[in-house]
């Protein structure tokens, strides 16, 4: 493993490798969406949530437990996440991604373990949802997928007080949760089954703001590890990953993928 750092000039290296890759698999986290201002999950909270971390709140039992605060607690960040914009980060993903689609065999698949839509909205196609999508809901008895309206919060102030989730509109005694993956739950099989193909077909991988701690996520690079792909990690700090990377870089996303598009002369070209 090497460690970079965004302020060093990106080695010929890492250059080669982003500019010749052809069929490359982007697996995203939370830091990712960081500099839009969606919190991580590993981040303390403020006010009345300052009790709760997120990944407390992310699980079936509390959910069972206490229905408002956990839908409440989704409700808010889905308004957060409504609320803010995809950043350059995002941006040069979905630029990437166009650019290899105009290459003759060339692909960009984005697989994410982010429930909101910042990569969509920047516009990139996902492949993979492997947390599914926080704007989605459905009910937690039936299961029936339902459309709600926008939530209330306007997604920067905390919510005061958790509110009751509605009941589900199709069985009418479920109450309504949002199509997402909590910490004991499948992941959506198609999801993980196409990105890990992705990897399995991939000459390039990159993991992005995401701390490796959460499985199976986290083990998808290692499908490109067993084939000898090359992975190239960006993140701020070190993570369960780092020791399986070839290059760390060192950095927030915002700023290391503009940079790596730009001097493999991805971006800016026409
Ligand atoms: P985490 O919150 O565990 O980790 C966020 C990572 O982003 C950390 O490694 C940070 O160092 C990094 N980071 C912070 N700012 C960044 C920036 N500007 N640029 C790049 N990286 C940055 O998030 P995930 O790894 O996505 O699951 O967490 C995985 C899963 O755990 C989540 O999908 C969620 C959570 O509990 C469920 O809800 C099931």
């Amino acid at each position: 493993m090497r460690e970079l750092s965004v302020s060093e000039e990106v080695p010929d290296e890492v250059v080669a490798l982003v500019r010749e890759a052809r069929r490359v698999v982007v697996l995203t986290g939370a830091g990712i969406s960081a500099e839009s201002g969606v919190p991580t999950f590993r981040e303390v909270q403020t006010g009345l949530w300052e009790r709760f971390s997120a990944e407390e709140l992310a699980t079936v039992e509390a959910y069972e437990n206490d229905p408002a605060l956990v839908w409440t607690w989704y409700r808010w960040r889905q308004a957060l996440i409504a609320a803010v914009e995809p950043n350059a980060g995002h941006r040069a993903l979905a630029l990437w991604q166009q650019r290899l689609a105009d290459v003759d065999g060339g692909w960009l698949a984005v697989s994410t373990q982010n429930v909101d839509d910042l990569h969509e909205r920047a516009g990139a196609d996902v492949l993979g949802h492997l947390h599914g999508r926080i704007a989605a809901h459905r009910c937690a008895d039936c299961g029936e997928p339902d459309e709600l309206p926008p939530p209330e919060f306007d997604g920067f102030t905390a919510p005061p007080e958790p509110v009751d989730p509605p009941f589900c509109t199709h069985c009418e005694e479920g109450l309504m949760r949002p199509d997402i993956v909590w910490f004991g739950e499948m992941l959506p099989a198609s999801d993980f089954d196409a990105s890990s193909a992705a990897i399995r077909a991939a000459d390039l991988v990159l993991a992005v703001g995401t701390s490796g701690m959460v499985q199976p996520a986290a083990s998808l690079p290692l499908l490109g590890l067993e084939r000898g792909v090359p992975i190239i990690e960006v993140n701020p700090q070190e993570t369960e990953l780092t020791d399986l990377v070839d290059f760390a870089i060192r950095g927030p996303s915002g700023e290391v993928l503009p940079q790596l598009l730009q001097a493999a002369g991805i971006a800016g070209r026409r």
